[in-house]
């Protein structure tokens, strides 16, 4: 199994789930600082002050993304970071932890792809409004032109959003996320604004001359019917209007789906999207960074504004309950590259929890990661095989981090982090995938 040269092989992190030192070097409020400080929302109440350390430790980690044998690395900007009351006043030191961290990444020979918006919106935005207002999107793409100007030159590899689906649904109609909103037309509302900003966050980039690419990343889910009855076929295509059209075609095609706008109707604010909004939105990408997890196997129900249920599936559950079904992987791959025209992905996360210990000798025996990797790798390869312009693959995670709502309870990295002690164990997968990657390019 031989992927081209020049793939990209690393890992991806977040930063409100690694970097810890929010109150420091002037940092503003997110809203995962103010959710997690909120009574029920966080495993143990637990919250992302320390997480694993890395703005003291990001130079070990990149020494240890080194010794894997990574190529390429995957974070995101917080943007309370950069901009502590979400606008205006700019914090010169944030932008100075990221130009340490990038060069940090280019003298280990670690090719850099940041994304600008993986879920921690400064709270000053949130006050007056969040995803929900307009206004956000631009100030949003305001932030992003001033990163590309300040780091722009470092990084060949631009994602906007991180999984607007997650910011949009979990964030504002299950509530399982920050800002914690629980409604329909919140949640449509913020989906919109998301992908506004990141149309105009794309516009941007275009108008700074940059030579390097600019993608979104979507988390995408395959959906598949519970049985062959008329009503469930028309629930998973709901379901993958819900999960995944309403974010590709606008991004790909430039327009929301007709019978997801017909679905929405009677949670659609009035004026929300405005003429010319798509046109905004389907800016046109580089590339497509997909996240992939698990499928949904869909059934007809009644009740809710989608009127699906969803069906476990038969195959092993990972320590987050979720299949392994690798075999989605190549289909939503292949799928993708039928429908949006042979867009060029990467694989910007794919990964999975397990309750990993450190033994008795000092080793973390993940052989089940192992086998998970292997298998995703070889549903990528044979989606590649048949066509699909694969070029690259973001392992979720590098290191154990806050897993949001679940907190430190849910370990996804190669490398294990003990929270008491912040060492960092490579697991055996990270070996593995060490030597995958020394494989794939003859070394
Ligand atoms: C994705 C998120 C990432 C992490 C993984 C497990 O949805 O982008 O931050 O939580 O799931």
């Amino acid at each position: 199994m031989k992927f081209p040269d020049g793939f990209l092989w690393g890992a991806a992190t977040a930063a409100y789930q690694i970097e810890g030192a929010v109150w420091e070097d002037g940092r503003g409020e997110s809203i995962w600082d103010r959710f997690a400080r909120t009574p029920g929302k966080v495993y143990q109440g637990e919250t992302g002050d320390i997480a694993c350390d890395h703005y003291h430790r990001f130079r070990e980690d990149v020494a240890l993304m080194k010794a894997l044998g990574h190529n390429a690395y995957r974070f995101s900007i917080a943007w309370p970071r950069i901009f502590p009351e979400g606008a205006g006043r700019v914090n010169q030191k944030g932008i100075d932890f990221y130009r340490r961290l990038v060069d940090e990444l280019q003298g280990a020979g670690i090719l850099p792809m940041a994304t600008l918006y993986h879920w921690d919106l400064p709270q000053a935005l949130q006050e007056k409004g969040g995803w929900e207002n307009r206004e956000t999107a631009y100030r949003f793409a305001e932030y992003a032109a001033h990163m590309y100007e300040a780091i722009g030159d470092a990084i060949p590899c631009w994602i906007t959003l991180n999984e607007p689906w997650c910011s949009a649904m979990l964030g504002h109609l299950t509530g399982e996320m920050a800002p914690g909103k629980r409604d329909w037309a919140s949640a449509v509302a913020a989906s919109h604004h998301l992908l506004l900003g990141h149309g105009l966050a794309v516009q941007a980039y275009r108008r700074g001359g940059l030579k390097g690419q600019v993608g979104i990343t979507l988390i995408c889910t395959l959906c598949e019917p519970a049985t062959g009855s008329a009503a469930d076929r028309a629930a998973a295509q709901r379901h993958d209007g819900y999960a995944n059209r309403w974010f590709l075609d606008p991004v790909f095609l430039g327009h929301y789906p007709a019978d997801m706008l017909q679905l929405y109707q009677p949670v659609l604010r009035p004026g929300l999207i405005q003429p010319g909004d798509e046109r905004i939105i389907g800016a046109g990408v580089d590339f497509l960074g997909l996240n992939y997890y698990f499928r949904n196997i869909v059934a007809h129900d009644d009740a809710g504004l989608l009127q699906t249920r969803a069906v476990h599936g038969p195959g092993p559950k990972t320590d987050m309950g979720w299949e392994i079904y690798p075999h989605g992987l190549e289909l939503l791959l292949g799928r993708i590259h039928q429908v949006y025209g042979g867009v060029p992905i990467y694989v910007t996360e794919s990964g999975m929890a397990n309750p990993d210990r450190v033994g008795a000798d000092g080793t973390v025996n993940d052989q089940v990661r192992i086998d998970y990797l292997r298998e995703h790798f070889a549903a990528a390869h044979r989606a590649m095989a048949a066509g699909v312009d694969l070029r690259g693959y973001f392992v979720w995670s590098l290191i154990d981090n806050f897993e949001w709502a679940f907190g430190t309870s849910k370990r996804f990295g190669l490398v294990h982090v003990d929270y008491e002690t912040q060492v960092r164990t490579p697991k055996a997968s990270a070996y593995w995938y060490r030597d995958w990657i020394r494989s794939q390019s003859g070394r």
